[in-house]
């Protein structure tokens, strides 16, 4: 996989991509990380990338004409990639989508800034993405949450571990709660069966405990993917035990 980042701000992402998997997955040679700097594609001497908005208002408006340029520029070389605008206006990012864009070839990240943007910059785009219901500085951070999240799915960038680990436990649910040692701290004891060494209840503890932590906290999340019959079976035990405490409760 190739990602093109478009952004004025390169720096941003030094650390970020000289560390841990994403690190491994470029050494590895499975996905290729270009930072392209927007500065270059002005044609001022000042590398000027935003002007003023039409009608008047507060801000700066993102140019169309570096961005254009840019992006030609990076899509001239093929095979073309999709191009995906990060803006709090997009549909908003989730998992799934991660899993999606982790199948392509080549994506182009533009990375918006300012107050807004020139809405022709719009006409490039194949998508455009929001991490959330919040505006941030600009669309780096998002840029590297979407680099992260995809990455990580594409095959062998994770260890053999990592991603059985992810395939079993992050099928689209929350995740089983954890514990390392000591066995006892503070009083607060590890769940007996995770000392068993059983690991068929061991599976079945964790799917369990992972299905009652998604009913709990994102019980929609329940609505939109697909259940096993062991899911559905898990499912109506956790909802037997809760009307049971609930029960004993009142
Ligand atoms: N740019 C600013 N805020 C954003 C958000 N929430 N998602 C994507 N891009 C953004």
């Amino acid at each position: 996989m190739r990602l093109d980042v478009l952004t004025i701000f390169p720096e941003m992402f030094k650390g970020f991509l000289s560390q841990s998997i994403i690190k491994r997955a470029q050494e590895k040679g499975l996905v290729e990380i270009l930072l392209h700097d927007l500065r270059q594609y002005t044609s001022d001497k000042h590398g000027t990338v935003d002007d003023y908005p039409y009608g008047g208002g507060p801000g700066m408006i993102l140019k169309p004409e570096p961005v254009f340029r840019a992006v030609e520029s990076v899509q001239s070389q093929a095979p073309r990639g999709m191009v995906i605008l990060l803006t709090p206006q997009g549909e908003q990012y989730h998992h799934r989508m991660a899993m999606s864009l982790s199948g392509e070839k080549r994506m182009l990240l533009i990375c918006g800034r300012y107050k807004g943007l020139d809405e022709r910059i719009r006409t490039l785009a194949d998508r455009e993405i929001s991490i959330g219901d919040y505006v941030l500085t600009g669309g780096e951070l998002p840029a590297m949450v979407i680099i992260d999240s995809v990455v990580r799915q594409v095959p062998g960038v994770l260890g053999d571990q990592e991603s059985a680990w992810s395939d079993s436990f992050f099928g689209g649910i929350l995740d089983a709660p954890q514990f390392t040692r000591p066995g006892v701290f503070r009083g607060l004891r590890v769940p007996e069966v995770l000392l068993s060494g059983d690991h068929g209840q061991i599976r079945i503890w964790r799917k369990k405990e992972a299905l009652r932590r998604t009913l709990q906290r994102r019980p929609e999340i329940l609505k939109i993917i697909s259940l096993t019959e062991e899911d559905e079976r898990l499912i109506a035990q956790i909802q037997e035990e809760n009307r049971g405490s609930e029960s004993a409760g009142g």
